[in-house]
């Protein structure tokens, strides 16, 4: 890519409109006016291995952002090239009401000290998409089986050579129903739609039961994905973890994995915070005190998880893939994370901010 890259926020908005519903977003969006970046892929002998499959760039979005395939596409057409299908659930279910997605005032780094904090709503936007910091309630949502399956054989039509996509899922809890064996339901939705790499949701902090902790169980970490990876067979494995901050329970938690069979851990997600307007009130209602805080100020508790990942990849000789998302912001921050000990790096927040956030780093 030669050309010179326009800017985007904050003269362009968010691809995403924070202001319209999770619908509207999922059947107008991606909002974007702009150029597709010219792509030059580097010669095949360089691409990565990545689960089985060559990409040309270990550079990814994750579970979120990519609502259906038309934003699949998008990303990929913007040189992601490890897409993620947004979690997806066994049955419809609808997103959280407005708002979904709000500006927050960190006042720094999100280190793990500062997690029980309260934090506020920002006023304004920032400037600079480096300082991004937003917190996201959206409930997982997720359409029906008939259009999940064709709607995932599209997204994996789309993609160019040198890229994959991955279907995040999770399971639901529904009285008189087994919880873990929902996770299995959701797999094979993503399977009958041709999913070629299948992540398990353990860790969304946006949800009122106990799915949101499943990932420091090792018990349930094992438990799931050992029943998903006997349902899936050959399909790899990835499980999505939150904020684990103490080793010996990441280290119980990998080895309970890769027991069940998984090949990649993928972390952070968001990070679980309270959030409160000017006036002190909860700013996403009574029913919603706490959401997910992503972007810029959690960066550096995602490079800790990446980098205590890798050691105990090692120590273990687990042989799994450690995938990095949590506020790549800027095109640098993709290296910070490659030389933590990730294999890949991903942006949610960044890339809806600025959708060239990978050509800009093709450029560096
Ligand atoms: C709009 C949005 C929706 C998200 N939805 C999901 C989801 O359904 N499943 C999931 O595993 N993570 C979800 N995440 C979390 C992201 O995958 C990622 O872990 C987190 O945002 C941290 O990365 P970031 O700082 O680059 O945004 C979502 C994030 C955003 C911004």
């Amino acid at each position: 890519m030669s050309e010179t890259l326009p800017s985007w926020w904050p003269e362009k908005p968010p691809i995403y409109n924070i202001e319209r519903s999770y619908l509207e977003n999922l059947e107008e969006g991606p909002f974007f006016d702009g150029k597709i970046p010219e792509r030059t892929l580097p010669p095949k002998n360089e691409w990565v291995d990545f689960l089985g499959f060559l990409v040309a760039h270990p550079l990814g979005v994750p579970a979120g952002p990519l609502l259906n395939s038309r934003w699949v596409a998008f990303a990929a057409k913007m040189g992601f090239d490890i897409v993620t299908y947004k979690t997806i659930r066994s049955k419809p279910h609808p997103a959280h009401p407005l708002p979904n997605m709000i500006y927050v005032d960190t006042l720094g780094s999100l280190t793990y000290d500062r997690h029980e904090e309260t934090l506020k709503q920002a006023e304004h936007p920032p400037k600079d998409a480096r300082s991004l910091a937003a917190t996201n309630s959206f409930g997982i949502p997720s359409k029906d089986r008939t259009f999940l399956v064709k709607d995932i054989a599209r997204a994996n039509e789309a993609l160019a050579p040198g890229q994959v996509m991955i279907v995040s899922i999770v399971g639901t809890p529904r009285p008189n129903e087994d919880f873990y064996e929902d996770f299995v339901r959701a797999a094979e939705i993503a399977l009958e739609g041709g999913a070629k790499i299948i992540e398990a949701d353990l860790s969304c902090p946006n949800v009122t039961t106990c799915e949101g902790s499943l990932f420091t169980s090792p018990e349930a970490v094992y438990e799931i994905s050992s029943r998903v990876k006997k349902a899936i067979g050959p399909v790899p494995l990835i499980i999505k973890v939150g904020v684990i901050e103490d080793k010996e329970v990441l280290r119980r938690v990998m080895c309970a994995a890769a027991k069940g069979g998984v090949q990649a851990i993928c972390g952070i997600n968001t990070v679980s915070m309270k959030v409160v307007k000017g006036d002190g009130t909860p700013a996403l209602g009574e029913k919603r005190l706490k959401s997910g805080v992503c972007g810029g100020p959690i960066r550096e508790v995602a490079l800790d998880f990446i980098q205590k990942a890798h050691a105990v990849n090692q120590e273990e000789q687990l042989g799994m893939t450690i995938m990095g998302t949590g506020g790549v912001t800027a095109p640098e921050h993709f290296d910070q994370f490659f030389n933590a000990g990730a294999t890949v790096a991903m942006s949610a927040v960044g890339m809806m901010w600025d959708p060239y956030l990978a050509a800009r780093y093709f450029q560096c």
